[in-house]
């Protein structure tokens, strides 16, 4: 058993900026992170294109950002929200240049600002195309500093622990659930630990996973979410996931590599099969229009065209600026036979991010008492129907300092449970056959593509819930005879997050930002978040 004052899960940009904040300023408490991987293995460490911020008030300023963000929304931002997160972005980033984050500069020391879809001035910070490497490494060594703050790797969260491990019954309309901690797999001794804690900090990211293709490497599989929700806290507009229209076409690969859509901002254009540069029949925008209508946009090209992927054509740019702001691009293709200066790259869409989440307010708390969300995990109202690119990384640094500000006046209060009963294990034998894990996983992706991408309709999205609901129904038996396993956990989790998915879309009859049913091809008069 293990006693933390603060407990954080995840060791992305939100778990690692909360736990910085909170270690400065408590130096006699013990700050936990658990990370199911190694601590760098996150969304965070493959962020390409950079962070959006407006910190050039003499050729931006906070209004377009805050227009940018509520257009991409299409409708659906908290404007509060979205007008805190710009308004207090440069703050935040500033603490992170000094904690050593290195964004590009030219040769005056100007910081290099790019552009991407739904931007309409150059304000994303960046390292090369390998930003969020860059500010994981500089958090991480920041958080090395701290002899307060204890990490533990290869630590698997199961489930947050609430008055139901009491013995209560704990329903939706439960007025105080109340966070105690978590039960975690040690992958390393295999055995099933109890973590009390007073404060709680879900930032478990995001879940791309569930779908076959995707930019997410293989921990984003929305454990954070699904323990939220059956825990009983409120899950918010699920509905919304991001496709991103450019990922590498590299058939049977995933994760999908990623091509950054500052590839489209420093002139890129996107062509189909006949070298038609197809954007214009639909976007005055063109490649830099927001990502859901890039994302559709090329969807219809592939169904149209008969095609697996279109291209994106760099032929026409200058060859050492390539090289500098994309020198892992250009490796990647290179490594692959494809030279950027002589030939198109093959992209298609891939699940990319989740708008949705733990919905929380607007110091990052949950419905579940002492349980705060950041990042990816979580819904704070920034992104409405549709994120504006590279807004992610600046909200979760706003609003990891927004939940550390809080915990902080909190923490006193607050006792740990010393009641908690240790995880019972008892009844259960090995798995028999590991493969059957595997091929429900592989199903349930393909059921998500196929059925609930980027155009649905009533028919695919009640085909999908029929499926999931049998592979639930066989998983469901197998966790509660089997020993537990990190596959069989994210199987678990992946389904309650397909479930969810399908479960928002099917309640949303209309057809806005990333969510378009061709049964409700318009926009409802009425503005509608979900949530479950
Ligand atoms: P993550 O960085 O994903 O960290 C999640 C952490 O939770 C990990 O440590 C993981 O081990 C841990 N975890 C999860 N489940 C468990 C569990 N059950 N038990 C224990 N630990 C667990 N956004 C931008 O703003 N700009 C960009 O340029 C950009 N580019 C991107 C490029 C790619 C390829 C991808 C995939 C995303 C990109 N994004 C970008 C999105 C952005 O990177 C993410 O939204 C953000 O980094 C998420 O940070 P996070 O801290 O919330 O989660
Ligand atoms: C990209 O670099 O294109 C990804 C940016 C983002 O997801 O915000």
């Amino acid at each position: 058993m293990l006693k933390t004052d603060f407990l954080i899960i995840g060791s992305g940009i939100a778990g690692l900026t909360f736990a910085v904040k909170t270690a400065r300023r408590f130096p006699d408490k013990t700050i936990t992170i658990l990370t199911k991987a190694n601590t760098d293995e996150t969304n965070t460490k493959y962020a390409q294109g950079g962070i959006a911020v407006v910190n050039d008030l003499e050729h931006d300023s906070f209004q377009k950002h805050i227009k940018d963000t509520l257009i991409a929304g299409d409708g659906l931002c908290n404007k509060d929200i979205v007008e805190l997160v710009v308004k207090e972005g440069p703050d935040r980033v500033n603490e992170i240049i000094e904690w050593g984050t290195r964004f590009d500069k030219d040769k005056e020391g100007e910081y290099l600002r790019g552009k991407e879809g739904g931007h309409s001035e150059f304000r994303i910070l960046h390292h090369k195309d390998i930003t969020g490497f860059e500010m994981e490494r500089a958090l991480i060594e920041e958080v090395k500093k701290y002899p307060n703050i204890h990490i533990h790797n290869h630590w698997f969260v199961i489930d947050i622990i609430t008055q139901h491990h009491l013995g209560f019954l704990v329903t939706k309309s439960t007025p105080d659930i109340n966070c105690f901690g978590v039960y975690a797999l040690n992958l390393q001794t295999g055995e099933i630990e109890k973590i009390l804690s007073r404060i709680t900090l879900m930032a478990s990211g995001g879940a791309g996973q569930v779908y076959r293709t995707t930019t997410n490497p293989r921990i984003a599989t929305g454990d954070g979410i699904a323990m939220v929700y059956r825990a009983k806290g409120r899950i918010e507009n699920m509905e919304f996931i991001q496709f991103h229209p450019t990922a590498l076409f590299e058939a049977g690969i995933s994760p999908s590599f990623l091509i950054t859509e500052a590839v489209r901002g420093d002139g890129g254009v996107l062509r189909n099969k006949d070298g038609e540069a197809f954007m214009e029949r639909y976007d005055s925008r063109k490649d830099l229009a927001p990502r859901d209508i890039v994302a559709r946009a090329i969807d219809n090209e592939m169904k149209r065209t008969g095609t697996e992927h279109v291209y994106l054509d760099c032929r026409h740019m200058d060859e050492s600026k390539f090289k500098a702001h994309f020198p892992n691009i250009h490796k990647k293709c290179m490594d692959i036979g494809i030279d950027v200066m002589q030939q198109m790259i093959p992209v298609a869409p891939a699940a990319h991010y989740c708008c949705g989440g733990i919905k929380v307010n607007a110091i990052g708390h949950s419905s579940i008492r002492n349980l705060y969300a950041c990042g990816e995990c979580s819904s704070t109202g920034l992104h409405g129907a549709n994120r504006l690119a590279s807004n992610s990384l600046l909200e979760a640094l706003v609003f990891a300092h927004r939940c550390a500000e809080d915990a902080a006046e909190n923490i006193g209060r607050i006792d740990f449970n010393e009641n908690i009963p240790d995880w019972n294990a008892s009844g259960t034998t090995d798995p028999k056959e590991m493969i059957l894990i595997t091929q429900s996983l592989k199903e349930l992706q393909l059921i998500m593509s196929d059925y609930v991408g980027i155009v649905r309709n009533d028919m695919r999205l009640q085909r999908a819930m029929r499926r999931i609901d049998l592979i639930h129904t066989e998983t469901e038996d197998l966790y509660k005879s089997t020993n537990l396993s990190p596959q069989l956990l994210e199987l678990r989790n992946l389904i309650t997050i397909g479930y969810l998915i399908i479960k928002s879309a099917e309640f949303r009859k209309e057809s806005r930002g990333l969510h378009f049913n061709t049964d409700y091809p318009e926009k409802s008069e009425m503005l509608q978040n979900i949530v479950l």
